[in-house]
């Protein structure tokens, strides 16, 4: 557990992650109770089980929702509720549809059919600026990461904070810690070409987190790493998990999906014939 590692979003969402003070308030205010029997997870300060928060208010909702790109059917009477706190992955085969669902959690696509609710408003409903606001509360980590090259790492990662028109200057503590946190301090100056491809998803993640989103969403973000390049980007997303972030990973990886299964209680979805499956114990 890095000393500097980003608090959650419920304890600071309008600001952004990496303050070790605000970690421990947000450790304090949200503790996770992984017991024996209930899986409990804060919500304020109410404890709830995670299954009866998730019925009522997943913070992304999707219900019977069906895509087509013009041609046949894509994804087909989907069905999913992301409840706060909890973990996710989603698997299938290439071209099952993976981005497209994720792209629909973002509000970036609109479905052919059915409906979307983004923490409890109907994407339909909502207008661009509503779309782009609420975008900011969840981080997305694209499967093939793009950086502005002429900037530096910490510009690269700051950018969402321009975008939302904050003032950078005041946040150059966070950068720091957050960059500290993901293990590329040493590189905060350099420009993203020299970047590795662990590092290049490790800065993806940093700017995915540094508005504070309550979900994170990443998409096969270890795709073209090495296995133990693959655990540590696995480690940060279940240390963020932990501080009570809402995580769904798009994976093949059957091997990911087992490593985290010993660490995390995730649930697994798996896009088969365009339906979306709850996956057995058969990982
Ligand atoms: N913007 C698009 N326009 C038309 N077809 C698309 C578009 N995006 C993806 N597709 C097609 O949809 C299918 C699913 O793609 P994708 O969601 O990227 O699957 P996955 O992430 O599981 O590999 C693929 O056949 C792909 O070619
Ligand atoms: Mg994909």
């Amino acid at each position: 557990m890095p000393q500097d590692a980003p608090a959650g979003a419920k304890a600071r969402r309008t600001q952004s992650c990496s303050n070790p003070n605000r970690i421990i308030q947000a450790f304090v205010a949200c503790t996770i109770a992984w017991g024996v029997g209930l899986r409990h997870q804060c919500i304020g300060n109410v404890l709830e089980t995670a299954e009866t928060w998730a019925k009522v208010h997943g913070l992304i909702e999707l219900e019977n929702v069906s895509h087509n790109y013009g041609g046949g059917a894509l994804l087909s009477d989907m069905t999913l509720s992301l409840a706060p706190g909890s973990f996710h992955f989603l698997t299938g085969p290439s071209g099952a549809g993976k981005t497209t669902l994720l792209r629909v959690c973002y509000g970036e696509l609109m479905p052919s059919s059915g409906e979307v609710r983004l923490f409890q408003k109907p994407l339909r409903g909502m207008s661009r600026d509503d779309i782009a606001l609420t975008r900011r509360r969840i981080g997305v980590v694209h499967q093939d990461c793009q950086f502005l090259d002429h900037l530096t790492v910490t510009d690269n990662v700051a950018l969402p904070l321009m975008a939302a028109e904050r003032d950078v200057a005041a946040y150059q503590g966070e950068l720091d810690e957050l960059l500290g946190w993901v293990g590329l301090r040493g590189q905060a100056g350099n420009r993203p070409p020299s970047l590795s491809g662990g590092e290049r998803q490790r800065a993806a993640l940093a700017r995915a987190i540094i508005m504070s989103p309550e979900v994170i969403l990443a998409d096969e973000p270890t795709g073209n790493l090495d296995w133990e390049m693959s655990l540590r980007l696995l480690t940060l997303l279940v240390e963020l998990n932990r501080m009570g972030k809402t995580i769904l990973i798009a994976t093949h990886d059957m091997t990911l999906i087992r490593a985290a299964k010993a660490q995390v209680a995730a649930r697994v979805l798996r896009i088969a014939n365009r339906q979306l499956q709850l996956a057995g114990a058969d990982l």
